[in-house]
């Protein structure tokens, strides 16, 4: 489903500022693959991710969406194969529409048609029922503005946005790291529950080391710009954070320098 061959991206090239972010990247999903993300610091998570989504153009090496090399495609046209999530949750969402017209957006995402034609009939029934899913209670505020949301409802909203139209890969860097603990393991739980029932590929960033082993069915580990470690299935069941930490340094040669991930 998606595919990265010697993948390279340095941003300040020749320039004191220079930073190789990825190396030379390798790394192949499955159709289903739900991947956890990991690693320190500037290791390269949210470049990849990012190259992945066309924020920048590639300095070498092939990315392929579903067969289709998308390397030359711009960021708008690999929109269509992709859901995104990032970390702040006002970043996803159009504060100043509604509820409805949020969902309808994405909706139309890819397409032609904008919102000068309204929300459909089936849609007006279609929406209140996907954010019943939710449980947040959203599905009676169909037309409040999105502004007046919380972090977490926001969050989830985008989650919903982001899997409307069920692309061909999910895209989540540290989608819950800037909501408060409770509100980030539901927002997990809904993630989880999305991504298992509908078995959308999935790359997820994550600092909590718990979580990169709880969910999905393989796990990858990220040092200076590039894949260090790659585990899945039963192997990735075993796994616990002390073994995680000592894989880490054993590949990388150091100790893991990332106080939220050490914290989390
Ligand atoms: N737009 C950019 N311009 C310059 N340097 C960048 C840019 N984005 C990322 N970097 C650098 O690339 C490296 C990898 O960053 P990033 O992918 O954000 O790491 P991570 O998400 O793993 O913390 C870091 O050294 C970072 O400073
Ligand atoms: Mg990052």
């Amino acid at each position: 489903m998606l595919k990265l061959t010697n993948v390279k991206k340095t941003f300040n090239p020749g320039s004191v500022n220079e930073k190789r972010a990825l190396t030379g990247v390798n790394l192949e999903l499955e159709e289903g693959d739900f991947v956890t993300v990991i690693g320190g610091n500037g290791a390269g998570k949210s470049t990849l991710l990012n190259m992945v989504s066309g924020v920048y153009p590639l300095d070498s090496g092939v990315i392929e969406l579903g067969g289709v090399d998308v390397s030359r495609l711009s960021e708008p046209a690999r929109a269509k194969y992709l859901g995104r999530v990032f970390q702040d949750p006002m970043m996803g969402t159009a504060a100043d529409m509604q509820i409805d017209e949020n969902l309808a957006l994405a909706r139309r995402r890819g397409k032609h048609r904008g919102l000068a034609w309204g929300i459909s009939a089936a849609e007006k029934k279609e929406y209140p029922e996907l954010l019943a899913t939710l449980g947040l209670g959203l599905e009676t505020r169909m037309t409040a503005k999105v502004g007046l949301l919380s972090g977490g409802q926001r969050q989830a909203l985008t989650l919903l946005m982001a899997t409307l139209t069920n692309p061909k890969l999910l895209l989540l860097d540290e989608h819950t790291a800037a909501l408060d603990p409770k509100t980030a393991a539901k927002v997990l739980e809904l993630t989880d529950k999305i991504v298992s029932e509908r078995g959308l590929t999935t790359l997820m960033v994550t600092h909590n080391m718990n979580d990169a082993i709880r969910l999905g069915n393989r796990l990858i580990m990220m040092h200076n710009g590039n894949v260090i470690y790659d585990v899945r299935s039963e192997e990735k069941k075993r796994l616990t954070v002390s073994g995680l930490l000592q894989k880490f340094e054993e590949v990388s040669g150091g100790e893991l320098a990332n106080d939220r991930m050490l914290l989390s």
